[in-house]
């Protein structure tokens, strides 16, 4: 069973391209957590492939709080498969940790490099570099997908930069992961897909404008989502590239 997360597609599509290889049920953790959803997950003879983005060099508290409190049956060996702009760090000593907690066997660990989408902080990549970065890491993606298929353990993981995955993590979700800020411009047109986008139902309509409350979890959704880019987090992201990749 291959379960993910994602905000603007990266990590779908790597789950989609395993799940196709390994003919494993394809499960969009967004939507469990987004409906609340606590039916147990149930994978007899194959592995658990968890893949999601990183959040400040670890897995998105979301994820990890979705995998804490819910219950996988039949089967103990997990696969954990990162997509990041640029590198994980030592989110690997969490997901052991986590793996621990959840009695897990971890089969394997993976960074998987694809664009930049943390447009309120950093910019995302113009669409041919996007693309160009997507297809380098596809045959990479193949390979895992193979091996996961034969069961193989894997690890392409260097233990580094402890301090990022620790104390930077903590801070960062302190200071920085906050909704206020994400307003609707006058070109918004009202479709609600932000809404619809948002895995913790953190965006109502207000009128015919969307309005964010506080349980945001910067995951870019709404508004790299937007198909008019009509949204905006405060004075950070006016004029940038939006990169939402599209694979349903
Ligand atoms: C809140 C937030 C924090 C991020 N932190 C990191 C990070 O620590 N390291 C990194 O390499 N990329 C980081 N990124 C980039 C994403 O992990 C990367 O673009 C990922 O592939 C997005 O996946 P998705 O499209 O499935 O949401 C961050 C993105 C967001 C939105």
């Amino acid at each position: 069973m291959v379960l993910y997360f994602s905000g603007t597609g990266n990590s779908r599509y790597v789950a989609k391209i395993i799940a196709e290889k390994t003919k494993d049920a394809l499960i969009s953790m967004n939507e469990l957590i987004k409906t609340g959803s606590r039916e147990e997950l149930i994978s007899p003879d194959r592995p658990f492939v968890f893949v999601c983005p990183t959040y400040a060099w670890r897995i998105p508290r979301v994820v990890e709080e979705f995998i804490r409190t819910a219950t996988f049956t039949g089967n103990q060996k997990v696969y954990f498969l990162m997509t990041c702009g640029d590198d994980t760090a030592n989110a690997i000593g969490y997901i052991k940790e986590l793996c621990k907690f959840k009695h897990f066997e971890l089969q394997g660990f993976a960074e998987i490099i694809m664009p930049e989408n943390y447009i309120t902080m950093y910019s995302a990549p113009e669409k041919a570099v996007a693309k160009e970065i997507i297809e380098k890491s596809t045959p990479f993606i193949l390979k895992l997908a193979e091996n996961i298929q034969e069961g193989s353990a894997f690890d392409t993981f260097t233990a580094k930069a402890k301090a990022k995955s620790g104390f930077i993590n903590t801070a960062f979700y302190g200071l920085v992961v906050k909704a206020k800020g994400f307003h609707a411009t006058d070109q918004c047109i009202s479709c609600r897909k932000c809404v619809k986008l948002c895995p913790l139902n953190n965006i109502e309509m207000s009128g015919n404008k969307p309005a964010w409350n506080n349980h945001c979890t910067h995951c870019m959704a709404c508004i790299c989502g937007c198909p008019v880019a009509a949204i905006e987090y405060k004075n950070k992201t006016q004029g940038k590239t939006r990169y939402y990749l599209d694979t349903l």
